[in-house]
């Protein structure tokens, strides 16, 4: 449980921990490479290490240092058969994508998680590995895990995807490492292209030309170091802190900035932020930068189309900053925030109304609506909110309760260390930093 209420300012600077998505493929593929890989910045999340977890049991050698990650490879043919149901907790990442993994081995395995996971949609990979020739269903037959895999040989597809996702895409890429010629995946939209950038790194001969991207299933990858960036998701509560918190002043260091993630910080200049970008540069074969956001006076704005899957898991904290923006924000073709950790676009709409914002859940988004900037009265008041599971709802309402009047009082609060162990403290020493 924790208990927020109104702060006059956040200063100072803070690097947030690594990027989530990274950090699980890091892993995936050290364990499927020829020889060792170090990880540097590894998020040590609930989530990652599930994947770390799952990966142990089908006997990869992984040690854990203070900063290194090391991670034992054992070729693509190196896995052996876990003794039990592998346990992926949460994390989606972890399912879906060891799925393609597991689906290619030559031993049988189970993957099943905790209440939140076990509800969400496996069809989306079944189908197409399914198309594979892969022996993959749910054990419930509800399209969702426990999912039961038999191991065999896998045929080439070229899926067109109807969902623009990067677990489904990666899905895909990584049961094409063990299919008989090359594999190629269209999605609607572009969604992160960390697995193809990583699959690359690795020695992969892995294509992309817009929205479809093959691979060519290599002979072996190769262990290699990874240093990984911090997660512009877990970034994004602190620029919406600093940019609706009056007085404010945050630098948030060594943010990955891969246009395929960075849709909110496109958002934020159209809602007229003060964003400034330091200290651009490279880290891990991805862009990075350190961000220093400024309170600002922000304006509505229409969020949809292809950018959406570039802001996906962001869209709960920026519906809390349209709270805060004058004017009217729509947000549509955002229906996957219903299959997220929780139905997000349900979750997010009924505790912003409990504190008092004028928001309009649709179909595939909100429309939020308000007549007050930064610097005015608070336009929330405090609120109990129960997070059922979710990591991101967690985090977009302490944010929230930092600018409500009265007592915001989040139940199930440590659900954050899925994705952000340490994010209170974190957020915390922000206010406890004096106003200049
Ligand atoms: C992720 C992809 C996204 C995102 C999730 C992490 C990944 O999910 O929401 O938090 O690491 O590939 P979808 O692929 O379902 O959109």
């Amino acid at each position: 449980m924790r208990r927020l209420t109104r702060v006059p300012g956040l200063r100072g600077s803070l690097t947030v921990p690594g990027d989530k998505s990274i950090s699980h493929r890091a892993v995936m593929l050290g364990a499927l490479a020829e020889g060792d890989t170090t990880i540097s910045g590894f998020l040590k999340g609930a989530d990652c290490l599930s994947t770390i977890d799952c990966f142990r049991q089908m006997g990869i050698r992984i040690e854990e240092s203070h900063d290194i990650i090391r991670v034992h490879g054992k070729g693509l043919h190196g896995l052996r058969a876990p003794s039990a149901t592998l346990n992926v907790g949460n994390s989606g990442t972890t399912t879906r994508l060891l799925a393609g993994i597991l689906a290619g081995q030559s031993f049988n395995s189970a993957l099943s998680g905790d209440a939140s996971l076990n509800a969400r949609p496996m069809n989306r990979i079944i189908k197409p590995l399914t198309m594979m020739g892969a022996g993959i269903r749910s054990a419930g037959n509800n399209g969702c895990a426990p999912l039961l895999i038999e191991g065999r040989p896998l045929e080439p597809v070229h899926y067109i995807s109807p969902v623009a996702s990067a677990q489904v895409k990666s899905c895909v890429l990584l049961a094409g490492l063990y299919a008989r010629g090359e594999s190629s995946v269209t999605e609607p939209a572009l969604s992160r292209d960390h697995t193809e950038r990583m699959l690359r790194a690795f020695g992969a001969d892995v294509r992309s030309q817009g929205n479809t991207c093959r691979i060519i299933p290599p002979d072996s990858l190769y262990g290699r170091h990874i240093d990984v960036p911090g997660d512009i998701s877990s970034a994004a509560y602190f620029i919406a802190a600093g940019l609706i918190t009056p007085g404010s002043e945050i630098e948030i260091r060594n943010v990955g900035i891969n246009d395929t993630r960075s849709g909110i910080l496109r958002v934020c200049q159209d809602m007229g932020a003060d964003i400034t970008y330091l200290n651009r540069r490279e880290a891990g074969g991805e862009p990075a930068a350190d961000l220093l956001v400024r309170t600002s006076d922000l304006t509505g704005t229409v969020i949809e189309g292809d950018i959406i899957p570039t802001l996906i898991d962001e869209l709960p904290v920026i519906a809390l900053m349209a709270c805060f923006a004058r004017g009217e924000t729509v947000i549509r073709d955002a229906r996957e925030l219903r299959v997220k950790e929780s139905d997000r676009i349900e979750l997010v709409s009924r505790h912003l109304a409990a504190m008092g914002a004028d928001v309009i859940p649709t179909e595939d988004g909100f429309i939020i609506n308000s007549r007050q900037g930064a610097g005015s009265p608070p336009v929330l008041h405090g609120a109990p909110i129960s997070c059922f599971l979710d990591h991101r709802i967690a985090m977009t309402f302490a944010v929230a309760g930092l600018n409500a009047e009265g007592e915001t009082l989040i139940a199930d609060s440590q659900c954050v260390d899925v994705s952000y162990p340490g994010f209170f403290e974190q957020l915390e020493k922000l206010h406890c930093q004096k106003p200049k």
